[in-house]
């Protein structure tokens, strides 16, 4: 055994060179906090031929310019992603740790067990071909385990060996594991066909890590490590073979060189093949495949390639290349799978970022089916999400892209949501299917369009979007503003928090779930009354920015105007007009926007009316003044 952690970073090219013709497994480990991991993993670094433990930093650093094979090339953007991650705001706290012995070599995604495991896990979990779920013993099968076992099932790992820990502790007893294995066997069923290997072993005194434990004669199957180095591996990430390169960079280095860079995510490529380039459906035949600076005849899953092809086609970041008559569906709504990874609750109807395969999309989650229960595997109703939870869930992107379902390729089928506003990860995401309405629901093509109708009427169509608290001022504003322009002819249209809460939103509330709804239907609803050529006037709380951004982004930029009517909250308490402030500060009504529900002041608001200071008149006059500038008279 030699200790390799005084490696400087030559000797570490030259070592990886020497391990390059070995396969590679990626594994985790999951448990709870005493289960042993650590002692596991050290037990493993520590077993192996080479241990290999403190050189992450030095991988990092030159993780490009090592390996020329796949699998290398692989750890590399294993280690990028993470850094990906941190530039987004998280931490993630997953610890990289590779080692290896004669047959094969190996990367551990040691995920901690403390409460925000699951985000953990999911960062550690896509890329691997086995999951460690470790048991203790004395306790048996526990409702982490289960949650465990659930978590690596829905992120696709399809080989589980459970390692049932500290057997010295039980006495090496035969029935203690007897127990537990069915106990475990029970609850696998219920997932469906997995394949599972249970051993019994002790981290600590090392039984059954590397050699058959005379302690446990009783037991006739393999050790951990020669189950490690006996388990088939996922060589390719699609389960039909299907050649997929998502294009990560287009090179215009010159006016004859056009190139086109991704890794492999499943299939082969040569050169002479004809590629379809998706969603635009381009084809083209591949002129040359290089990797660094070698020219390839061919190349595979996990190569980080660059190309030629033999014409123009219009390619761009995020494309996704393909063979012909393997192509991936293309659509714009889906039902996936999400964990959700953060402690900003997720509701439906809110907009965030969607990453997948290189590019970013706007995206809505529509509606949350259901949420499961991973420990019990129940299915419950769910108004919102919060951090740890899973569900099923339907979204809309803003276009369609090319995909595949997570049950096929891990890659081509799984997403991050990313909070627009904060740049947190907030969710890992897994492709189910597409929604068959994706296809079915075209746009019908009309004649008369807004232009027409806003001409005819002689105005330009926009929406004045009034937020601010209950009570600051905002309908009455609004109603000013309304009379002054009609009076000067125009066609207009109010819509009045109160009013439409009695009719079109009578169904919500004021959770946080009802208010994003409520908000949701009314940037719709004004949507079209602007596409109808009017002159919309909203007064609603709209107290989230998120909404507020979603509705401003359903218009044009001239045609959505934020106005932001400012009033402290002492102030509005003190008009109470309705003597809602009252009940709510008595307890007698919850959710009440700047007692127990929060208003997020708009940052940049295209009007801001100070109703400390001036009457609403005067602020109506303001407003009247900015759209006529606005407008050009
Ligand atoms: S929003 O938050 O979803 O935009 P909206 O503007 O439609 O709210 O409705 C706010 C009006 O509903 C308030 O002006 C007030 O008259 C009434 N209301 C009743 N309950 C509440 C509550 N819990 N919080 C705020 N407003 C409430």
């Amino acid at each position: 055994m030699s200790h390799r952690s005084d490696l400087i970073a030559s000797d570490i090219h030259a070592y990886l060179h020497q391990q390059e013709h070995k396969e590679l497994l990626r594994f985790i480990t999951c448990g709870s906090v005493d289960d042993g991991k650590s002692t596991l993993i050290g037990r493993l670094l520590f077993e192996s031929q080479l241990l290999f433990e403190d050189q992450l930093k030095a991988l990092e650093q030159d993780s490009k310019k090592w390996g020329t094979q796949g699998d290398s090339i692989d750890f590399a953007l294993l280690v990028d992603g993470l850094s990906a991650e941190r530039q987004q705001g998280i931490t993630i706290d997953v610890a990289y740790r590779f080692f290896s012995t004669e047959k094969r070599k190996f990367i551990v995604a040691d995920t901690p067990g403390h409460e925000q495991y699951t985000r953990n896990m999911a960062t550690g979990a896509s890329t691997a071909d086995v999951a460690i779920i470790l048991i203790d013993a004395r306790k048996g099968v526990l409702t982490q385990t289960c949650r465990h076992t659930f978590i690596t099932h829905l992120l696709g790992i399809k080989r589980i060996l459970v390692a049932v820990n500290k057997m010295d502790l039980v006495d090496y007893d035969q029935k203690v594991f007897n127990s537990i294995q069915e106990n475990y066997q029970n609850f696998i069923q219920q997932i469906g066909n997995k394949e599972v290997t249970i051993i019994p072993i002790s981290a600590f005194k090392g039984d059954n890590i590397t050699n058959t434990s005379a302690n446990m004669a009783w037991f006739h199957g393999p050790t951990l490590m020669q189950f490690l180095e006996m388990v088939p591996l996922l060589n390719d990430q699609h389960q039909n073979g299907h050649f997929r390169l998502p294009i990560q960079w287009v090179n215009r280095a010159n006016a004859d060189f056009r190139g086109f860079t991704g890794t492999i995510a499943s299939g082969s490529i040569s050169v002479g093949d004809t590629i379809k380039a998706q969603p635009s459906g381009k084809e083209a035949k591949i002129n040359s495949i290089s990797l660094f600076d070698r020219q390839l005849p061919s190349a595979v899953a996990g190569d980080a390639i660059t190309i030629t092809l033999d014409r123009e086609i219009d390619i761009s970041r995020g494309d996704l290349l393909t063979k012909l008559s393997q192509e991936a569906e293309i659509a714009d709504q889906f039902e996936v799978a999400l964990i959700w990874m953060h402690e900003e609750n997720a509701y439906s109807g809110r907009p965030y970022w969607l990453k997948i395969h290189h590019q970013w999309l706007n995206c809505q989650i529509t509606a949350i089916k259901y949420q499961i229960n991973p420990n019990t595997l129940e299915h419950l109703a769910a108004s919102h999400l919060e951090l740890n939870s899973i569900a099923f869930c339907t979204i809309k992107l803003d276009r369609a892209i090319p995909f595949d379902a997570y049950e096929e390729s891990r890659q081509t089928g799984s997403f991050i949501l990313v909070d627009r506003f904060s740049n947190n990860t907030v969710a890992a995401g897994m492709i189910q299917f597409a929604l068959r309405r994706s296809h079915n629901i075209f746009f019908q093509h009309q004649d008369i369009d807004q232009q027409s109708r806003a001409a005819i009427k002689h105005q330009k169509p926009c929406v004045l979007w009034f937020t601010g608290l209950s009570g600051s001022g905002k309908s009455t504003i609004a109603n000013l503003v309304e009379k002054k322009l009609f009076a000067d002819g125009k066609h207009t249209y109010l819509l009045d928090g109160d009013n439409i809460r009695h009719g079109l939103n009578q169904d919500l509330g004021f959770t946080p779930e009802d208010r994003v709804e409520n908000i949701r239907r009314v940037g719709e609803v004004a949507k079209l009354m602007v596409d109808a050529g009017l002159i919309v006037l909203t007064a609603f709380i709209s107290p989230y920015r998120a909404e507020r951004q979603m509705a401003k982004e359903l218009f044009q930029d001239h045609e959505f105007i934020e106005i932001f009517v400012k009033t402290p909250l002492a102030l509005a308490e003190q008009r109470d007009p309705k003597g809602l402030y009252k009940k709510a500060r008595s307890g007698q009504l919850q959710n009440f926007t700047g007692i127990d529900s929060p208003y997020e002041i708009p940052e940049n608001p295209d009007l801001v009316l100070d109703t400390e200071h001036h009457s609403a008149e005067e602020l109506a006059d303001q407003v009247c003044t900015y759209i006529q500038q606005l407008h050009g008279r």
